[in-house]
């Protein structure tokens, strides 16, 4: 395939869209952003009003990310789409994939970021899966019938340095220095940092070929919560940690119980459980650094100290 350059982002104000713009940016390809109409409101979408875009993209477009007959026009020119649209924008995804194919772009990255087709997942996180693999599945049957026409999906695993910071309920609340332990603390699991997430992109959009029609195994660190809390101990100048410790099989109860009764919640509690629970390497996307693409990819493995500074710095 020849060389990518031209790439069309959409979601590019997000959590991961910032830090994957800026690597496209830092990485010399030509950007053009996509975004919704400003103060858009509808059944399907939410408003927009706090996104912003660095200086550097080439140029930003506003389209309804349901119009396929609009964005194909406008895609007309890129080399590969990027979609790294939020959770809540899940139904877009087909019609952009249909644009892309249409319009003659090259690569589509799909929108997964996360544990791709885990088949260690518990069984109650399929029904999210599956909203998300219907755009993976139009993009295969797509490629199918166009041999132009390639995907590829970027499998991150845990989204450590910003989860950490994010989600206490993963154990580390980084505000109050309190730590809940699971277990020993000793199962391990897998993460890529947003350097790591930016870096795996631009690494797919820089060997077409080698990534091509399939998902890639990213990752910045594997690591289990004993380590991490060495590391967030000896990272806090001052302010010692108070650790406390929990059990995974509480956790899951709970979780399990909101998900029975339809309370929300359910989904963190599942997913803090099964990165945690002893011996089932349930969150482990590539056992070694081998048998990753973080190689291929351009992506560095990083240090439990390393992680944590994130964490922390933010
Ligand atoms: N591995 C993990 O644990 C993990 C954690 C978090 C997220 N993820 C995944 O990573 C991907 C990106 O997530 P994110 O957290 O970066 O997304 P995000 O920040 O919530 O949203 C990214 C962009 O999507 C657009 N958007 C958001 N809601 C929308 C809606 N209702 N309708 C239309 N457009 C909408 C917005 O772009 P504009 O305003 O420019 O239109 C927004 O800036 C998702 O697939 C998500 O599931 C994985």
């Amino acid at each position: 395939m020849s060389s990518i350059r031209k790439v069309a982002i959409f979601g590019a104000s997000g959590n991961f869209g910032a830090p994957i713009t800026a690597a496209l940016l830092r990485s010399g390809f030509e950007v053009t952003i996509f975004t919704r109409p400003a103060g858009t409101s509808s059944s399907s979408s939410t408003p927009n009003p706090t996104r912003s875009f660095p200086a550097e993209a080439g140029s930003i477009i506003e389209a309804d990310y349901s119009d396929v007959a609009k964005l194909t026009p406008a895609l007309a020119g890129h080399d590969a789409v990027v979609s790294v649209l939020g959770p809540g924008a899940i139904a877009h995804e087909v019609p952009l994939v249909d644009a892309a194919e249409a319009a003659g772009v090259k690569r589509f990255v799909v929108n997964d970021f996360g544990w791709g087709q885990n088949p260690r997942s518990y069984p109650e996180m399929a029904e999210v899966g599956s909203r998300r693999h219907v755009a993976w599945d139009r993009a295969k049957e797509k490629a199918a019938g166009n041999p132009g026409f390639t995907w590829t999906g970027v499998t991150i695993g845990n989204p450590i340095d910003w989860a950490l910071r994010k989600f206490p309920r993963m154990g580390f609340n980084v505000a109050e220095h309190t730590a809940v332990i699971y277990d020993s603390g000793t199962e391990c699991f897998t993460g890529t940092t947003l350097e790591g997430i930016g870096q795996a992109v631009v690494g797919v959009l820089n060997h077409p070929d080698e990534t091509a029609n399939r998902f890639v195994k990213a990752r910045s660190i594997k690591t289990c919560q004993n380590e991490l809390i060495e590391a967030f101990q000896s990272g806090s100048s001052g302010k010692p940690w108070t650790v406390e410790h929990g059990k995974v099989a509480d956790l899951l109860e709970g979780g399990l119980q909101k998900h029975r009764a339809g309370t929300p919640g359910w989904i963190l509690d599942l997913l803090v459980a099964q990165l945690y629970e002893e011996g089932s390497a349930r969150c482990v996307v590539a056992a070694s650094r081998e048998d990753s693409d973080a190689e291929l990819l351009g992506i560095r493995e990083e240090t439990a100290r390393e992680v944590v500074a994130k964490a922390l710095s933010k």
